[in-house]
């Protein structure tokens, strides 16, 4: 099994409603090797249109915010917890985030990723804890067996109240930092031609 055969299984699952309104289903997008993770939400309304996950106004943010420490969509893998779009952009219910996680499952067993980032809370609190809570604990680190994870602000939320972008700077460092002792390699991934 590699990602590209799982990436066929997932485009024809329908174990939660979300597929009865989908367009697409957004799997992922990253090289196989990476070592780091990047966990949103769910698709928008564009990531649904084209099958892409952070394609709309919230991923040109993230762009930049993967640009400000050298990185980018081609050494990072980007996916969701969810694959289909809530319809309205409304938060994904607790079932579906529970029929889609065999998916992410999959996703980090064939990645094996030594950095998972939680970009808002309903990655935070899915992955790192049900307790978790986003303004008080971005930018925290956590071991959790192979994997150290931590979350960011998600990037729609810095658009709508900049007043947080200041910290999230200062996350990004801690992250630049972080995949800069733990998987340096990252850095070395090209852009494909
Ligand atoms: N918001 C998310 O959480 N994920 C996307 O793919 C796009 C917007």
């Amino acid at each position: 099994m590699d990602l590209n055969v799982l990436r066929e299984h997932c485009l024809h699952c329908s174990s939660c409603g979300l597929y009865e309104t989908r367009h697409n289903v957004v799997f992922g997008v990253g090289p196989e090797t990476t070592p780091i993770l990047f966990v949103g939400e769910g698709p928008g309304e564009q990531e649904d249109l084209r099958g892409e996950p952070f394609v709309g106004p919230a991923g040109k943010l993230l762009d930049d915010m993967l640009c400000i420490i050298d990185l980018g969509r081609h050494n990072c893998y980007i996916t969701n917890i969810v694959k289909c779009r809530p319809p309205h952009n409304r938060d994904p219910f607790e079932t579906e985030q529970d029929m889609c996680m065999p998916w992410l499952r999959s996703q980090v067993r064939l990645l094996q990723p030594k950095l998972i980032v939680c970009l808002g809370r309903i990655a935070a609190q899915k992955l790192i804890d049900p307790e978790y809570r986003i303004s008080r604990d971005h930018g925290k680190w956590y071991n959790r067996g192979k994997f150290r994870m931590t979350a960011l602000y998600h990037p729609s939320a810095l658009l709508r109240d900049p007043t947080k972008r200041p910290s999230t700077f200062e996350d990004l460092k801690s992250l630049q930092k972080m995949a800069r002792e733990v998987c340096p390699e990252v850095f070395e991934i090209n852009k494909p031609e």
